[in-house]
């Protein structure tokens, strides 16, 4: 069967040859799948040389190859002819659906450096997955040659973007004065004190304990009590805090913009810490000023700002800030201690980078710092929950209420993780190593991997386990995670 017609369609889409296509048939096409061998990855890391060009050629040329071999697919307008998407069996739709799901080239075709995109794009780029095997052997010379990803890297070598997917966590900067010493004790005590509860027993610590690697290694949290007398349950797994200072957004769905935004929320939710409307700050601030120690800390700390929402959140967001945790055996390798990683580890962390899984699993926290969808090459939903199970979270479509941000969710930042099961929003899957399977399945391109495989990569994210007061976190007791009181100057 031949065809030529132009099957996908962009508003400014150039040059007619590319059009001029021949369509094998659909039994073909789906042969050739998407599954990239190891040695293709292999050999992507050797660099093909490219003569030397004008920066505005190079720059012009790189346009071209993004607009002649992605842009069908990638481009923000991309869309496709319905009447042969039909004959296709829906190829075309799964093509361009699929493709704005994982990534849209910018207007320009840059790549902002330090951002999941850039990280993406690289990852693509090395494995040579792109443009999919299905529009390649139809669309004659699409692949990417060597040459074609040598001038690519350059493009966005030249913008400055490198390929550091990891980097060590830093330490926090140890607090300078009184004033910062006060305001951080002072988030210490409140992160920890049940008052900001309608029972007084609920406190952020008790979801987010330090000595449980930030989490309550519980499913569903358990808040304040509900009619029935038994803790209310939350809809969501409660994400550590340890580190989520470096979260692009805060919660699941991004509906909190920091950690002080984030700090106002439980305790003006019905079922977390039970108040329910901006006059009950009110309430705590009463209770938290028959406490002689707060009274003379916030007096301290924030002069006549006084007790209310917008103290009591800075105070505890500042001492989220120092909930860093620096130091693990990871980091140790990235500072250039070989020997800190087993071999396992190693290989683990090979497989991680080429699983594609360091592209969103990225920067100082391996994640954190973008929205993604959890069902672009499998349902998440589906591996990772029991039959039946009620699901309330659609991720960032609950924040915003736009349909196509429904199930992209913040990526979890992987520090710790080995601390912080059960895993996943749903708080479903108890192991780790299961974890890593579900998400070679729902989130990895580059098709299956072995058990020995998952089993690295496991081995690695325990390595990610860091130190927090210089103590590792899986070995905290209550006693290590104390602050020592600050006695405000009068
Ligand atoms: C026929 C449509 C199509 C074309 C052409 C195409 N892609 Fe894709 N692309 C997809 C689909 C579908 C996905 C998501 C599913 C997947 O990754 O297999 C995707 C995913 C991606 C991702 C996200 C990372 C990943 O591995 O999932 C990047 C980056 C990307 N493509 C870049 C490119 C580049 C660069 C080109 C051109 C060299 C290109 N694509 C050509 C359809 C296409
Ligand atoms: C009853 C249990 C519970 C209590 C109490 C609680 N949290 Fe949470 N916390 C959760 C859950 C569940 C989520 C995830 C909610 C979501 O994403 O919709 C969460 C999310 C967070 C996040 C976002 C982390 C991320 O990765 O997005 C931070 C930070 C946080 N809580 C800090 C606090 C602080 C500070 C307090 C006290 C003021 C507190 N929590 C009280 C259960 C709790
Ligand atoms: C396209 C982006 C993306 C890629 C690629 C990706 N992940 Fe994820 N990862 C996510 C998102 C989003 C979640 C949260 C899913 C949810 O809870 O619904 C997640 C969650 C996880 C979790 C659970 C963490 C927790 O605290 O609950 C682990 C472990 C994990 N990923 C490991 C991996 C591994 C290993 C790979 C490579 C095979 C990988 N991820 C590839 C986006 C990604």
């Amino acid at each position: 069967m031949v065809m030529l017609t132009p099957f996908y369609t962009m508003k400014k889409s150039s040059s007619a040859w590319k059009y001029v296509l021949i369509l094998a048939a659909t039994g073909a096409v789906a042969a050739v799948g998407g599954k990239v061998s190891q040695c293709v990855v292999d050999s992507m890391h050797a660099s093909t040389q490219i003569p030397p060009m004008e920066p505005a050629k190079a720059d012009a040329v790189a346009r071209q190859i993004l607009e002649m071999k992605c842009a069908d697919c990638h481009a923000q307008d991309a869309s496709y002819s319905k009447f042969w998407n039909f004959f296709s069996f829906g190829l075309l739709s799964d093509h361009v659906d699929g493709a704005k799901r994982a990534f849209t080239l910018t207007p320009d075709y840059s790549v902002r450096s330090g951002n999941v995109d850039y990280l993406k794009m690289d990852y693509v780029l090395r494995t040579r997955r792109m443009p999919l095997a299905s529009y390649s052997a139809v669309h004659l010379g699409s692949r990417l040659t060597p040459t074609d990803v040598a001038i690519l890297r350059q493009k966005y070598k030249e913008q400055g973007a490198e390929a550091r997917a990891f980097a060590p966590i830093a330490a926090p900067a140890a607090p300078q004065t009184d004033l910062e010493k006060a305001r951080i004790y002072l988030g210490y005590k409140l992160y920890h004190d049940g008052r900001l509860s309608t029972n007084n027993l609920v406190s952020c610590s008790s979801c987010h304990e330090l000595t449980k690697g930030g989490t309550d290694n519980l499913s569903k949290s358990k808040g304040v009590p509900g009619p029935d007398g038994y803790p209310q349950l939350g809809g969501v797994n409660a994400p550590t805090t340890f580190n989520a200072a470096g979260n692009i957004r805060q919660f699941w769905d991004g509906r909190a913009a920091d950690l002080k935004e984030q700090a106002g929320g439980p305790p003006l939710n019905p079922v977390e810490m039970g108040y329910a409307c901006e006059a009950d700050w009110d309430i705590i601030a009463h209770k938290l000023s028959n406490d002689p120690e707060l009274v003379a800390l916030f007096a301290y700390v924030f002069g006549e700002r006084g007790i209310n929402a917008d103290t009591i959140t800075t105070a505890i967001a500042a001492y989220e800030q120092t909930l860093v945790t620096p130091d693990s055996a990871f980091d140790a390798y990235l500072k250039g201690d070989e020997k800190a990683l087993t071999d396992t580890q190693k290989a683990g962390m090979k497989s991680f980078v080429e699983l594609g899984c360091a592209t969103c699993h990225s920067g100082p926290t391996l994640g954190g710092i973008s929205f993604e969808y959890i069902n672009t090459h499998g349902d998440l939903r589906a591996l990772a929950t029991p039959a039946g199970y009620n699901e309330g979270a659609f991720g960032l479509r609950d924040f915003t209420k736009k349909e196509e941000h429904k199930d992209m969710f913040r990526v979890p930042n992987l520090r710790n993780v080995a601390l912080t099961a059960p895993y996943f929003h749903t708080g479903t899957v108890n192991s780790l190593q299961e974890a890593v399977s579900i998400m070679i399945k729902t989130q990895n391109g580059a098709g299956a991997a072995d058990d020995t495989t998952v089993k690295n990569i496991t081995r690695f994210l325990e390595a990610q386990t860091g130190k927090l007061y210089g103590k590792p976190a899986n070995a905290l007791t209550p006693e290590d995670v104390q602050l020592q009181p600050v006695i405000p100057q009068q």
